[in-house]
């Protein structure tokens, strides 16, 4: 049977590693691109997930991360830094731990979710916490970035989006073209322009008839793109995609534009009516920020915008185990306690 190998090993030839180059993997990529017939149902097209929750560290950063931190080693070691949400410091601490590198991670202090701290914390990370967002984190640790002994891995190292531009080919290469529509959430907007990026590379060498119409979505409280202009005090229950100033921002504008797409804004509760309806539905567990693309398809076929026969692939970016307490909301967790008997047991489950 063939075991995946991981991005670098996968895609190669499509990316800025030499042979002899270290290369720094954790098995990432080749993630599970799920049918989601509840969702086709209610939006009229054939729709897919890409299940970037099932990477390493629970997110689709892993498959930047393998090829920033291949990088750090190629060029010499060095202490590696990131500002994040949490799934960028989670992926940095544990690609710099298999490294055998620093790292410390700059969070927004209070607004991380739980389990994606815990990774930080079991990789060994030093962590920072901020007294500001993480706009202001990324804007202390580009300052950091420029000293040699510092090397940054957030999305602006353009080793990120290479790695993360190979989900748009596993895609092409799973459904044997393009997709009509991709449609994912955007924080600070590396994403968007990776799998774009990927996308028009494939169709370039005529791997894909087509690029995608790539729809971008926001949290209305952190949707600088749907305003048109930075938001100074983000927020959202949606803690990864909370970002007021993107860093890609041109980049993301192109995609949207290039692609003939949009880039718009759900609220909280749209958010969570989608993970819900994900878990309850289709079977996979995501978290906040990856359910907005879903509530964004959602939204867009209600106003009659998905066209007939539509092929659609929603990134579903995050794990839901990284943030149980969001998901869980006020429900509180009180089964049955029954005495341990087979008896005892089918009666609660009204078997008689
Ligand atoms: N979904 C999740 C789960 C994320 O963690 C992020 C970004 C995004 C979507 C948005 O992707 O920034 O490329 O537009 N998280 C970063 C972090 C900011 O620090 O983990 P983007």
């Amino acid at each position: 049977a063939h075991q995946w190998r991981g991005i670098i090993a996968e895609y190669a030839d499509h990316l800025p590693i030499e042979p002899g180059d270290p290369v720094v993997t954790l098995g990432e990529g080749g993630t599970p691109l799920v049918e989601a017939p509840a969702l086709s149902e209610r939006v009229g097209g054939r729709v897919f997930l890409k299940v970037e929750g099932a990477n390493p560290t629970g997110s689709f950063k892993d498959r930047g991360m393998t090829v920033a931190v291949s990088k750090v080693l190629a060029t010499g070691p060095a202490l590696v830094v990131c500002a994040s949400t949490g799934n960028t410091s989670a992926s940095a601490a544990a690609y710099a731990a298999r490294a055998g590198l620093a790292c410390a991670v700059v969070l927004p202090a209070g607004k991380i979710a739980a389990g994606k701290l815990a990774q930080a914390i079991v990789h060994g990370a030093t962590l920072v916490s901020l007294e500001g967002n993480f706009d202001d984190g990324l804007r202390v640790v580009r300052e950091l970035g420029t000293r040699p002994d510092v090397a940054l891995v957030n999305s602006v190292n353009p080793y990120r989006l290479q790695g993360q531009k190979t989900a748009a080919f596993e895609i092409v290469d799973a459904l044997g073209d393009a997709p009509t529509i991709h449609v994912l959430p955007v924080g600070n907007a590396g994403n968007i322009s990776a799998y774009w990026m990927g996308y028009r590379e494939y169709a370039a060498e005529g791997r894909a008839t087509r690029t995608p119409v790539m729809w971008g979505v926001q949290a209305e409280g952190a949707a600088p793109f749907v305003k048109g202009e930075p938001v100074e005090h983000p927020e959202t229950i949606a803690t990864a995609i909370r970002i007021g100033n993107p860093a890609s921002w041109a980049l993301a504008v192109a995609a949207r534009d290039d692609s003939g797409g949009r880039i718009d804004a759900v609220s909280d509760a749209e958010i969570l009516d989608a993970q819900a309806l994900i878990a309850s539905e289709v079977g996979v567990f995501v978290e906040p920020a990856s359910a907005a693309s879903v509530a964004g398809l959602l939204a867009r076929a209600e106003a009659g915008d998905v066209p007939a026969g539509a092929t659609i692939v929603c990134t579903v970016t995050g794990n839901g185990l990284k943030d149980t307490a969001t998901a869980l909301g006020d429900t509180v967790i009180s089964p049955v306690v029954v005495p341990p008997t087979t008896a005892a047991v089918a009666d609660v489950l009204g078997l008689g």
